[in-house]
């Protein structure tokens, strides 16, 4: 059912943690599982992730995905790791059961939720980049698309 990459990532997950003074922090939940993940975000004064690190209270995939993300997002400009979708994240690990697509999105949606907090914090735009989702009828209505 998992790809060895998902298991690897889940039984060995690459930066977990907290980033003290971080640049930016990202919290979003999933209203139908209730799984809740946190991206902390270390950006240089070039706008390149230096460090990225994050807790998931969640499932395996998620914690894999998580993993995956922050691997994917270091070393990137801010508006690279906004490009890294959740489909991109979903490729590196070879592919989710489809029942597990939404977990992938919870990631995707912390990076950009730190993302946005970072811009936020610095007066900065990142083209493209959209403000979390907070609204939980918008969260239910995007968990009944991923059904
Ligand atoms: Fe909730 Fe995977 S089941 S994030």
């Amino acid at each position: 059912m998992y790809t060895e990459k998902v298991m690897d990532h889940f039984m060995h997950p690459r930066n977990v943690g907290e980033i003290e003074n971080a640049s930016g922090v990202g919290t979003v939940g999933n209203a139908k599982c209730g799984d809740i993940m946190r991206i902390y975000l270390d950006i240089d004064e070039n706008q390149i992730v230096r460090d990225a690190k994050f807790k998931t209270f969640g499932c395996g995939a998620a914690i894999a995905t998580s993993s995956m993300a922050t691997e994917m997002i270091i070393g990137k400009t801010v508006q690279e790791a906004l490009e890294v979708t959740n489909k991109a994240v979903m490729e590196a690990l070879g592919g989710l059961p489809p029942v597990k697509v939404h977990c992938s999105l919870l990631a995707e949606e912390a990076v950009h939720a730190a993302l946005w907090d970072y811009a936020q914090k610095n007066g900065i735009v990142i083209e493209g980049l959209k403000p979390p989702v907070d609204d939980v009828d918008e969260v239910e209505e995007r968990d009944k698309a991923c059904e």
